[in-house]
């Protein structure tokens, strides 16, 4: 009885950041960073890894195939419209997958379906049938989701679930695609589809919500409430737009509170703070210092009478212990002496478990930094792992040596030694401050029309021997990529985090990889991941 309660409470958690999060513009991730990301998701408790859209490019197909084959635990699931090409390359993408899912979906809406698709209803029924007919043949794990279906007609959007429930679908997902509702709505609509729905009982219920008025968890949670037995969410609350419903938001909202949310999940939440680092390192999309939970400042406690407070009863002004979200304050003091031994079990307390190539990479540039800095921090260590994330030593562009001249007197001169490939270059430039100088000299040897549409220079922590990040995006024929370094000089971080972004430049071109919004257009009628 016990077990039947508690099955009835579960809650599955279903992330989509691979999927809805790389939709970010400019999140695009690497396939490492997406396997690395994988594993974590599953060994985190993860219930379902949506790890793509294999019919949009090459790049994703191979990323869900390869997700799909590094799992051990979680279902991985690969996202298709409703188009047979899309649903038959899905079913391939995932065959190596020990429990696969094909998500297929289409737009229930009246605009999306008279703008968008320019088709009838009778027309969307049908597709529907059909593609969720098809990914049975693949798998008997099959969830179907109407696109805008919190602005679809209620009579319509009854029908097309039941038709999605009669050719076969398993879990019915309903999103807030344009992130419209309010959590009153949201339970409603969840309501009013288990009353009226014919057959409902037996699919899982799922609720997926933009955050475009900022309510993407509660309205997740009021669906949970309702009867939603599955929340799509992502990490960081990455995804389109102002993003989906943040994982680590749902699941600490879920354990803090279990008086009114009495719901279990599998999710091991000390691991939550690891994977947000994880994830904003291989977007490069930083955390907002007060974000819920993973932000810088989530448990930080500067008012002189909250510090009293926290000193008396941490209770007084927490809600939950830095620990709980892996937050653990760490033992190891780390200085210019310490060996790689040290440094390995410090990044271990800090949640990175590195083989022995990236330890000497990282060691490498730890002992430069110890020299450099008085002391060394975790944010200093944490902003090491990020500028050693990727590997160097295929880099088209390498930067040799960088001098620069500057100030309020002279006009701003950059002189660089660059590895383009095998052929060394000396440039020199002089431009409207050191950065302009310095970018035009690489320009000289890496010629590109790419503008520059980010800048961003953060120090990594207090003092001004502090370590600074930079991260640069470069947009070239509506093309994102991004680049970060860090240095305790920021002329030399932002002309590195420059030359990384041109490396991946590089690769984007020779890869000649299409984004969302190329593919998004090409196969018409029945679908597109952008609202429009
Ligand atoms: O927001 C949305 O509607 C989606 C669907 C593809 C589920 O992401
Ligand atoms: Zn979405």
């Amino acid at each position: 009885m016990k077990n039947q309660q508690s099955n009835q409470d579960r809650v599955l958690i279903f992330d989509t950041t691979l999927r809805d999060g790389e939709q970010s513009p400019g999140a695009t991730m690497t396939l490492k960073h997406k396997l690395e990301i994988s594993r974590q998701l599953d060994d985190m408790g993860v219930d379902i890894i949506e790890a793509g859209f294999p019919n949009a490019s090459p790049g994703d197909f191979e990323a869900v195939h390869e997700v799909a084959s590094v799992v051990k635990n979680a279902v991985v699931c690969g996202l298709a419209r409703a188009v047979i090409s899309d649903v038959d390359r899905a079913g391939e993408a995932l065959k190596n997958a020990y429990r696969p899912r094909i998500h297929t979906f289409i737009a229930t809406s009246p605009i999306h379906m008279k703008h968008k698709l320019k088709m009838r209803s009778d027309e969307v029924l049908d597709a529907i049938e059909a593609t969720v007919k098809r990914a049975r043949k693949f798998t008997d794990n099959v969830q179907w989701s109407p696109e805008d279906g919190t602005r679809s007609d209620h009579d319509f959007l009854c029908r097309a679930v039941e038709t999605a429930l009669k050719a076969g679908a398993t879990t019915i997902n309903i999103p807030d695609t344009v992130g419209y509702r309010i959590p009153t709505e949201c339970a409603d609509l969840i309501r009013m589809l288990r009353e009226r729905v014919p057959g409902i009982g037996k699919a899982v219920i799922s609720t997926h919500c933009h955050n475009d008025l900022g309510m993407a968890v509660a309205n997740s949670l009021a669906a949970v409430k309702a009867g939603a037995r599955q929340i799509e969410c992502t990490i960081n609350g990455l995804g389109e737009r102002a993003g989906n419903a943040a994982l680590e938001e749902v699941v600490m909202a879920m354990q803090v509170r279990q008086d009114v949310l009495p719901f279990t999940n599998r999710i091991n939440s000390t691991k939550l703070t690891h994977v947000s680092r994880l994830v904003s390192e291989a977007t490069q999309f930083p955390v907002q210092y007060n974000k819920a939970i993973v932000g810088k400042n989530a448990f930080a406690h500067e008012a002189g009478i909250h510090q009293d407070g926290m000193i008396k009863n941490a209770g007084t002004y927490e809600i939950m212990r830095p620990e709980d979200v892996g937050l653990a304050k760490t033992s190891l003091i780390m200085g210019k002496h310490s060996g790689r031994a040290a440094l390995r079990e410090k990044l271990t307390e800090l949640g990175y478990t590195i083989g022995d190539n990236r330890l000497n990479a990282v060691f490498a540039k730890y002992k430069i930094l110890a020299d450099k800095k008085r002391e060394v921090f975790e944010d200093d260590m944490i902003a090491l792992m990020q500028s050693t994330a990727t590997d160097e030593s295929n880099d088209y562009l390498k930067l040799q040596s960088l001098s620069v001249t500057c100030g309020t007197l002279e006009t701003s001169v950059a002189r660089i030694k660059l590895m383009a490939g095998d052929i060394e270059h000396e440039v020199r430039a002089d431009g409207d401050g050191p950065l302009d100088a310095a970018f035009s000299a690489i320009k000289q040897v890496f010629p590109h029309h790419a503008r520059l549409v980010r800048y961003q220079v953060n120090a990594v922590t207090e003092g001004t021997d502090a370590q600074a990040t930079a991260s640069i995006r470069l947009s070239e024929n509506d093309h994102i990529v991004v680049g970060q370094a860090s240095d305790t000089d920021t002329i030399t971080a932002s002309v590195l985090a420059y030359v990384n972004a041109l490396n991946n430049l590089a690769i984007r071109r020779q890869k000649k990889c299409p984004q969302s919004a190329e593919y998004t257009e090409d196969i018409e009628p029945s679908g597109s991941l952008r609202a429009v």
